[in-house]
């Protein structure tokens, strides 16, 4: 996955990314942190596909892809539109439902109606959805944002395990000490600018970085 000199533009308003460039092998897991309005759901709405083909931003540089995507969205009500857990995972998917339900512990759920689910449950669902389209890229926008740490840190071993299965993995993601555990890269944004990219021990270690952006040390 290739980004390259990447500029968004909303209609109307000035750039929200700004000359953005990294890349990243197959296989990585990256992670995606900077404070709010810093750009990463539009980024990752970038490497998804959706912008500009959905939501219209003028785009200059390159996004080479060259994968197929998968997104889980911050407010999982937005994919949830099935009867069943089942019926929701089995929507538009291309590889075995029963076998994606499986892997992400849903069996027990998979004819509860979504709507019945706590926040974490739904989200997994997602996740389970996107799975049973079996993509090379799973991207997912702040998936621990409403979990306790617990459930943040079982979330992540999942995530793992898929990574370790050769999936490439984005999340977006403020918890700092998540993305060391578990991140090969991690990309930092500030106000739409690239402040940092490169191995997470590495950028995540840089204290006066961190204390400038106001994020939350390791
Ligand atoms: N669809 C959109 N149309 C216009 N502006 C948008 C749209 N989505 C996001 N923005 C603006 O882009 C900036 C970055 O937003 P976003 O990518 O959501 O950042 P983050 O996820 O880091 O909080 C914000 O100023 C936001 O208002
Ligand atoms: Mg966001």
């Amino acid at each position: 996955m290739i980004v390259s000199r990447l500029t968004l533009t909303y209609p109307g308003k000035p750039p929200t990314l700004k000359n953005i460039s990294w890349r990243i092998k197959p296989g990585t897991w990256l992670g995606i942190t900077g404070s709010n309005g810093s750009g990463k759901t539009s980024l990752l709405y970038c490497l998804a596909g959706l912008i500009p083909q959905h939501i219209p931003a003028k785009i200059t540089g390159e996004t080479l892809i060259n994968q197929s995507t998968g997104i889980v969205f911050q407010n999982p009500d937005f994919s949830l539109f099935n009867l069943t857990v089942a019926e929701e995972v089995a929507f538009g998917a291309t590889a075995d439902v029963n076998r994606a339900i499986k892997a992400i512990g849903l069996w027990r759920f998979r004819n509860r109606d979504p709507q019945t689910l706590s926040y974490g449950e739904k989200q997994k669902v997602c996740l389970a959805g996107v799975l049973a389209r079996d993509p090379e890229v799973i991207l997912l926008d702040e998936p621990t944002a409403m979990l306790d740490y617990q459930s943040s840190l079982e979330l992540y071993s999942l995530l793992l395990k898929l990574n370790r299965q050769g999936k490439t993995i984005i999340t977006v993601e403020h918890d700092t000490s998540l993305l060391y555990q578990f991140t090969q890269k991690t990309l930092v944004l500030d106000k739409g600018r690239l402040a940092a990219f490169g191995p997470s021990a590495k950028v995540l270690k840089n204290k006066a970085l961190i204390k400038r952006l106001g994020l939350r040390p390791i």
